[in-house]
């Protein structure tokens, strides 16, 4: 039988465990006998996981990926049997507005930069080094499909993920020869707040994007993030893009006239 790696053995830490992908990876992984650190700005919903979870399985963390101080802090202060990382999920992201990019409001654009750039490469330098220095781990990074297809609006957004996509791989470059697996996930259309986060709380406008089609679930993304962390050690998934069903392509925009 194919062997996949024991869950007992991983200490995941997840940014953006407050809810969708973050919050249904660090289930995942806890209920699968991991043990999870699960991080996010909004503490009563670290609070409420970590009763679900279980103070044994779950260690809890209000943090702000943009804050560079504060993750070294929370990592330093990881107490024991949460402290030897060996999975990161550097999760925490978010898109803002679908506005043109003459037309978008800047610090839109310095919050996502803020987040999805620089939090994630913050997140990824904080814990790394440990896992090198113990021979063993796997940097899981939040891209999109958005890196490869552009579409209207989707502008900064779109080029953090491209950013994310090129930083995972060239992380690949960085650390062969250490035993430390990349994975890039890229997922597209999934329900989580995502929307209601891009649309300023608008659930309307949210639930629009998802009308008539079935997208995937956070525990879709969830699933895919434990299947390429418990793999055999000697396999690494470099990159992983997925898509619901009812999502596809499209021909280049032509405009025509004047
Ligand atoms: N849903 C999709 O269709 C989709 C597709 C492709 C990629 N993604 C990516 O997947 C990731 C997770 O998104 P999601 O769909 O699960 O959306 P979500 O439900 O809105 O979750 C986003 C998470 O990121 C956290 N976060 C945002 N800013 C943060 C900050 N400055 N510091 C720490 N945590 C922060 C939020 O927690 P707090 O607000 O509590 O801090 C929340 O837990 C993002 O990187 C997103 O770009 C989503």
């Amino acid at each position: 039988m194919y062997q996949m790696l024991d869950p007992h053995e991983l200490v995941v830490f997840i940014t953006g465990a407050t809810s969708g992908f973050g919050e249904a990876t660090a289930r995942r992984f806890a209920q699968a006998g991991a043990k999870v650190i699960a991080t996010g700005r909004r503490r009563e919903r670290l609070e409420a996981l970590q009763a679900e979870l279980g103070a044994e399985n779950c260690h809890i963390a209000e943090l702000d990926v943009s804050d560079n101080a504060a993750i070294e802090a929370v990592v330093n202060a990881l107490p024991a049997g949460f402290a030897h990382v060996n999975v990161v999920v550097a999760n925490a992201g978010l898109a803002l507005g679908l506005a043109p990019a003459h037309e978008t409001d800047l610090s839109d654009w310095q919050t996502m930069i803020d987040t999805n750039v620089t939090g994630l490469v913050q997140t990824v330098r904080a814990l790394l080094p440990g896992m090198i220095e113990r021979g063993e781990g796997h940097i899981v990074t939040m891209g999109s499909v958005a890196s490869d297809y552009p579409y209207p609006g989707g502008n900064v957004y779109a080029a953090t993920k491209a950013f994310v996509k090129q930083f995972a791989l060239a992380l690949r470059a960085d650390i062969n020869g250490k035993n430390v697996r990349v994975t890039n996930i890229e997922p597209g259309m999934t329900e989580t707040e995502f929307s209601v986060v891009r649309f300023e709380g608008d659930q309307q406008a949210a639930d629009k994007v998802y009308e008539g089609m079935t997208p995937m679930t956070a525990e879709d993304i969830a699933e895919s993030i434990f299947w390429v962390t418990t793999l055999p050690r000697h396999f690494n998934v470099n990159r992983l893009q997925m898509m619901p069903v009812a999502q596809a392509f499209s021909p280049f925009a032509v405009h025509r006239g004047e």
